[in-house]
């Protein structure tokens, strides 16, 4: 989920394509409509969840794009047909049909026809840093358990009864189901 230049929240699914210790990484179109978005306010929240678990995971912080070498060694690793069609594509642009579509494609697949697909300027990862990380996990009593991770505030206390010091500066609590 992204915000707009007016405040206005949008979300969208994206194939979360890894994550670290530093955080959690997609990759699209720079000129996208998500991707203008995150110009204007560099900050994202993210939700997994696993139905069969009924678990989930909520994510909140701040965006910003990966190297572009890291983002072409990912490019070069991605199918053909995907890579045909990222340069292909001004995603979230208004097209007038299909048709338009299958023509620049086909005509890039000629284009390339034994040539490697070069990495659309466009075209990159961004890593979401973590901010807020919470664990929810359902119970069929709907007394669920909420874990959730955060940066302590300046000068917090953390009393370890209602938060708990965690690891690498992150501080924990349970929350109301
Ligand atoms: C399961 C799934 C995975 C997707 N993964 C990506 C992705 O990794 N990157 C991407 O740009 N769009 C991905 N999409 C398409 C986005 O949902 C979305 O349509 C696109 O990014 C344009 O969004 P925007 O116009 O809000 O920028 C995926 C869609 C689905 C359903």
């Amino acid at each position: 989920m992204s915000d707009s230049p007016e405040g206005r929240p949008s979300a969208r699914c994206l194939l979360l394509k890894g994550f670290t210790r530093a955080g959690f990484q997609f990759f699209t179109d720079y000129e996208s409509r998500k991707a203008r978005d995150l110009a204007s306010n560099p900050y994202a929240a993210l939700v997994f969840f696993w139905e069969p678990l009924h678990r989930s995971v909520r994510v909140q912080g701040s965006v910003e794009k990966v190297s572009v070498e890291e983002s072409t060694e990912y490019f070069r690793s991605r199918p053909r047909e995907s890579q045909i069609s990222a340069c292909a594509s001004k995603q979230s642009s208004v097209i007038e049909s299909r048709d338009v579509l299958t023509k620049k494609t086909d005509e890039l697949r000629k284009l390339y026809a034994d040539k490697e697909v070069p990495k659309p300027e466009n075209w990159g990862g961004f890593l979401v840093k973590p901010e807020v990380v919470e664990f929810w996990q359902g119970q069929s009593t709907r007394a669920h358990d909420r874990i959730q991770f955060r940066r302590p505030k300046n000068g917090e206390v953390v009393d370890e009864k209602m938060t708990h010091t965690g690891d690498d500066g992150w501080v924990y609590e349970r929350l109301s189901p």
